[in-house]
């Protein structure tokens, strides 16, 4: 046996993925800024700590500057390098964006402190991901590439070692199987990862969740066959719908090839810091209880766990939760009729709105959405099996659907962009912000105008009245 040190990396994910699973993406800068110093000292392979939702949810609900955000933890972590994640062609949103926005956008996170970029594309469409990777490389980031790991007719070992292939030819840095759902079982982890190893030569990432109760074996297993990083989140913000612990993970490889060689006295310093927040957060409702155990429906139904919560909230709305479990049974079937796509942002969302929405009103696809008709005309790129036919005419009627790279219809944006957000401008940064989510963009920006305004009368005096509402 082959006793070669291979020490595993870690990425931690406590300030992205654990506290996005675990509540609804709440945690501040001011609680991430105090333990900075200590999580730098630890060897982390990399800390993840902005993209997906953490954008969204700072504007939105922390009235926070996401840019600010990543300035003072780049401030804080001097030697660490920190890694986000980014949708391809959607970058942090929900839509395709043009090259320009794409391009700019991966800039600025590089010149304000990104290290890694993990970028993915909810059909694995490898066109979806050039314009993001070519932007990364040429600012001198690490592109990561990052495989929506899903299961399905489609989605054999073939398929994922072709991806791969593609993926390491078009000049990724590293490749990261990203199992948003929980779904990768130990054994499977075995197979795939040594399938992938005997494929490419770049580095294995692993990146999954707690819900379905089987990551931290599926880790282990992952390890023994030579993935290179994994994916943990300190304790107190681990396991159910987040990842598994740091410490667990850690402690598992001590004293063998893989040992991470890092401290456990120093991560149970940090795991003390984010002990209380975690204690808060039950007091507070923020993290419910039941997010916390095993969801074995994952398995069954395959859909991850951010996609269940969203459905409950939605059916509650509508007066219809005594059909959760109906819509539950016709995810699979949206799913199957759409070209049985990953579920992750934003195919996710989709798939579980039409569900929702078939289910509802009694027949499917009578009531579509624009989403919907964007994925059947082709409009988020090529799926790995082709769509129902009769649902695709039943949708998009004689529409002639695209076949081309998305993106390459889409006109530049950014100068139309900069044109709207000339009055609330006050860094470059903004018209990116304004980008993604511009409704939201407007209110933060009108709201941190009058923060300043409160702070400073000078400002009160020029700029009164100069800010549309
Ligand atoms: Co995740």
């Amino acid at each position: 046996m082959n006793q070669e040190k291979k020490p595993v990396g870690i990425t931690e994910t406590v300030l992205r993925d654990a506290h996005q699973s675990l509540i609804a993406t709440r945690m501040t800068t001011e609680q991430m800024l105090p333990i900075v110093d200590k999580m730098d000292k630890i060897g982390y392979h990399s800390v993840e700590c902005w993209g997906g939702a953490t954008f969204d949810a700072c504007l939105r609900f922390l009235k926070e500057d996401p840019w600010d955000r990543l300035r003072k933890l780049r401030d804080g972590f001097k030697n660490t390098k920190l890694q986000m994640l980014f949708r391809g062609q959607n970058i942090l949103g929900y839509r395709h964006y043009a090259d320009d926005v794409v391009e700019y956008f991966v800039q600025k996170s590089i010149a304000n402190g990104i290290d890694i970029i993990r970028i993915f594309d909810c059909m694995n469409d490898i066109r979806n991901l050039q314009c993001a990777v070519n932007a990364a490389k040429k600012e001198g980031g690490h592109a990561q590439v990052a495989l929506s790991y899903t299961i399905g007719d489609a989605y054999t070992l073939e398929y994922w070692t072709d991806l791969a292939k593609k993926v390491e030819d078009m000049g990724a840095d590293s490749i990261c199987v990203k199992d948003m759902a929980g779904l990768l079982l130990p054994y499977k982890a075995t197979e795939l990862i040594t399938a992938l190893k005997d494929t490419v030569s770049i580095p294995i990432q692993l990146h999954t969740h707690y819900t379905s109760g089987v990551a931290s074996m599926t880790y282990l297993k992952a390890v023994e066959a030579g993935v290179d990083v994994i994916d943990t989140a300190m304790s107190p913000f681990a396991l159910g719908t987040s990842q598994p612990a740091t410490e667990v993970m850690v402690e598992t490889f001590r004293g063998t090839p893989y040992d991470t060689g890092l401290s456990t006295q120093a991560l149970a310093e940090i795991a003390d810091y984010f002990r209380p927040l975690r204690e808060e957060a039950i007091a507070s409702g923020l993290l419910n209880p039941k997010v916390l155990g095993v969801d074995i429906q994952t398995l069954l139904y395959q859909v991850p766990g951010g996609m269940l919560s969203n459905m409950v909230s939605q059916l509650n709305e509508m007066h219809a939760s005594d059909k959760y479990y109906d819509v539950l049974k016709e995810v699979p079937n949206v799913r199957k009729d759409l070209g049985e796509p990953p579920l992750v942002t934003p195919s996710s969302q989709i798939v579980g709105t039409q569900a929702m929405l078939n289910v509802v009103t009694g027949e499917r696809y009578k009531s579509v959405t624009k989403e919907t008709k964007a994925v059947l005309s082709g409009e988020y790129g090529q799926t790995a099996k082709p769509f129902n036919p009769e649902v695709q005419k039943k949708v998009i009627g004689d529409k002639e659907p695209i076949t081309c790279r998305p993106a390459d219809l889409i006109e530049n944006e950014l100068g139309r962009m900069e044109a709207e957000i000339a009055p609330w401008k006050q860094q470059d940064e903004d018209v990116l912000t304004y980008a993604l989510f511009p409704q939201v963009a407007k209110e933060f920006f009108n709201y941190r105008q009058a923060q300043q305004t409160r702070v400073d009368p000078k400002v009160a005096d020029t700029k009164n009245g100069a800010y549309p509402v």
